[in-house]
């Protein structure tokens, strides 16, 4: 695929998105927003492609927000608009059957933590920080943060970061639950692979059921538990499902199918 402001690779099953505008500090722009809506849409179906990192390019950023050069030509309608865009993007992004992972390599602040908080999982670089610094422009997050903050790294934590806009280092969005581990910036990539890799050689169709029930993890308890045991029923039609059992009696490994 080819992208104005996305690169696009894949290594083994296994797809790298790196936004691309480093000199912008990877800002996301409509181009960025619109690429990648088409570029998750084209994933879902790639029976190639078992799971994504996502991440920034150069050294500097993830991705350090909306782009807020864009901000002055809004009016209160197409700022809804353009919130309501962004929202429906990174709900595709949470929404995505496959794990999708955040390799965070600097920056990632306001539509930037945003972005890393739809992806399923969030490593760090030990030189990445986390924000949301929307209130020192006079506006407020508009791309899921006050949503996902809270349900990531909890309401306290959400707070203090929303109303002080004060970024958090690395070590800091481990500690609360915000980044899943941390490590240098060379071994970032290798680092996400390797988590992605432990994903992607289980039964990618549990993979997806699990996914699935993750997200009604924010629904009233009786109806998470509801969507589990459906899901669970589910899995239990899956030729991987037997395939999965039948290894652990027979002490081999399992030889999934995706079936
Ligand atoms: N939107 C548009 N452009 C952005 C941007 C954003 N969110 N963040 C950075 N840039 C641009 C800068 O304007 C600059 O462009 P220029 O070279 O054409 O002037 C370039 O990226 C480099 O940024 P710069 O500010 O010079 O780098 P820095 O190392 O001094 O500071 C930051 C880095 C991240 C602290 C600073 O860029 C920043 O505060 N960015 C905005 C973060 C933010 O508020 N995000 C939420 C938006 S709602």
């Amino acid at each position: 695929m080819n992208f104005d402001s996305l690169l696009f690779e894949s290594d083994g099953d296994i797809a790298i998105v790196t936004i691309n505008r480093p000199d912008k500090l990877n800002a996301l722009n409509e181009t960025v927003i619109s690429e990648l809506e088409f570029c998750f849409t084209k994933l879902v179906s790639d029976k190639s492609i078992r799971g994504v990192i996502l991440t920034g390019a150069g050294s500097k950023a993830f991705v350090a927000g909306a782009d807020i050069g864009e901000f002055p030509n809004f009016s209160p309608e197409d700022a809804v608009a353009f919130s309501r865009k962004g929202q429906d993007v990174f709900t595709r992004i949470e929404n995505f059957p496959k794990p999708v992972i955040a390799a965070v390599n600097g920056y990632a602040l306001g539509g930037g933590c945003e972005l890393a908080l739809a992806c399923h999982l969030r490593i760090a670089a030990s030189s990445a920080s986390f924000g949301l610094p929307e209130v020192g422009l006079g506006v407020i997050p508009g791309f899921g943060g006050t949503q996902r903050l809270p349900r990531v790294a909890g309401l306290g934590v959400a707070t203090e970061m929303i109303l002080t806009g004060k970024p958090i280092l690395a070590e800091r969005a481990a500690a609360v639950g915000l980044a899943n581990s941390v490590v240098e910036l060379d071994e970032l990539l290798d680092a996400a692979k390797k988590m992605l890799r432990s994903i992607t050689s289980k039964a990618p169709l549990a993979i997806k059921y699990a996914l699935q029930a993750l997200r009604a993890s924010d629904l009233p308890l009786a109806e998470g538990l509801s969507t589990e045991a459906q899901l669970f029923g589910d899995v239990f039609a899956t030729e991987d499902m037997k395939e999965g059992v039948a290894a652990f009696m027979e002490r081999r490994k399992p030889s999934f199918s995706g079936r």
